[in-house]
This record gives structure tokens, C-alpha cells and sequence, in this order.
């Protein structure tokens, strides 16, 4: 399978690194292509502008944009990897969602007013960690609003079907041995999935 795996961490030493490198490794090594997109490093610009909006209006992508949807285009799964920020997504990760999965590209409507969901055949993935336990955000309903706006808002809107989001919680300043158990953990949920 070709995998797009989507990543927005600044740190060079952050778990979510280990988590995209133990990831990228894995799914190699059983076979599969890999494709990153390191947002922060390529520099990725997170600003949906109005010029953006008046270029697409008249069929013209921009080219970082272009490039991007290129890249969602050539896949058949595309893993999100970042840490929970504000109860949502970073918001480089967010800028990219606004800006590559466009409209006409990402979704579209029928002049009935039908919701065409342009990405259907691929599946999509979501991988966070973050510093509150898992317990806690399963019990205040903060992990279902978090899984709901991703999984319902982003995949399912765009007809990418979601396989669901593994979260690794209370990992704030995680040592050595919580960051192995936890890359473990994540070696074996790939080898289950794909
Ligand atoms: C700007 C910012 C916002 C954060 N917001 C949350 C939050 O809403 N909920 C939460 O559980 N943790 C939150 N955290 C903690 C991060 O999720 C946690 O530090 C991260 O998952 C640890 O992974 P890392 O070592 O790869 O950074 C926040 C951290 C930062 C820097």
C-alpha cells in the first residue's frame, strides 16, 4: 500500500518524532511505500488566503498546494501523526487540512447541492499523544469531540474512511521506558491494521 504519513511536531527530540520514525520504519519494513510530508520542516504555510480562494476560484492551485494534493492524490493511506494542542490539532496541521483539501479536490457540491466526497477509496489514520490521561478525556467527552472532529469532519466529509485514533495519553515528559512501551505499542496496532 502507498502511505502518506502527515506530521506536525517543531522538536527535533519529541516523542511524536520517535512516533513518526517508528512508524515510517514499520510500515517499510513489511513492505509498504512511504511518503512523508514534515510540515514544519518543509515549511508548510498554514494560511488559507483570499488570494488562495480567488486562484482556485478560477481553477489556478497554487503550487505549494498543488504539491500537496499530489502527494493525498498518489496515496491509499493518509496517517496523521501530531500531539493534541488546545484540544485539537496544531495549527500548522490544521492550515493544512484548510488549505490542501480543498474544494474540488477534497469535496464538491452537485448544482442540486450534493455533497460529493472526492477522496473515497483511501482510509485515513490519526495518531496523538497528549499530556491529559486517556481516562479523563474519555470520561468528560473530550476524546469523542476530539475523534468526532477529526474522523467525522475531515475523513468522512471527504469520503476517506477512518480506521480511528490512537492517542497515548498522559505522556507529558515522558522517559525513556513510557516512550518504548509506548513505540511498542504503536508497532504492534501497525502491524494489526495493514
Ligand atoms: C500549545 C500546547 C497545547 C497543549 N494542549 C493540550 C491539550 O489541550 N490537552 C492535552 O492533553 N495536552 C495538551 N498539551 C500537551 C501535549 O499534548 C504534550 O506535551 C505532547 O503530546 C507531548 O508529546 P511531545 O513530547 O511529542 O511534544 C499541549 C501542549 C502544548 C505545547
Amino acid at each position: 500500500m502507498k502511505h502518506l504519513l502527515v506530521f506536525a511536531h517543531p522538536r527535533r527530540t519529541s516523542l511524536n518524532r520517535a512516533i513518526l520514525e517508528r512508524t515510517e520504519h514499520v510500515l517499510e519494513s513489511m513492505g509498504h511505500s512511504v511518503q512523508v510530508r514534515d510540515l514544519y520542516k518543509i515549511g508548510f504555510d498554514p494560511v488559507l488566503t483570499e488570494e488562495d480562494f480567488s486562484s482556485m476560484g478560477r481553477g489556478q492551485i497554487p503550487e505549494d498546494i498543488k504539491k500537496e494534493q499530489d502527494f493525498v492524490a498518489a496515496a491509499d493511506v493518509i496517517t496523521l501523526i501530531y500531539p493534541v494542542w488546545w484540544a485539537g490539532m496544531p495549527a500548522i496541521m490544521k492550515g493544512y487540512i484548510d488549505r490542501v483539501l480543498a474544494y474540488g479536490f477534497a469535496y464538491a457540491y452537485t448544482p442540486q447541492g450534493e455533497l460529493q466526497s472526492l477522496l473515497a477509496g483511501k482510509k485515513g489514520w490519526i495518531i496523538n499523544t497528549q499530556g491529559e490521561a486517556e481516562e479523563i478525556y474519555r470520561k468528560n467527552g473530550m476524546s469523542r469531540s476530539i475523534d468526532q472532529a477529526a474522523e467525522e469532519g475531515i475523513f468522512d466529509f471527504t469520503g476517506i474512511s477512518p480506521l480511528g485514533r490512537l492517542c497515548f495519553g498522559s505522556v507529558q515528559d515522558a522517559g525513556e521506558e513510557q516512550g518504548k512501551k509506548i513505540l511498542d505499542e504503536l508497532e504492534k496496532k501497525i502491524r494489526g491494521l495493514f
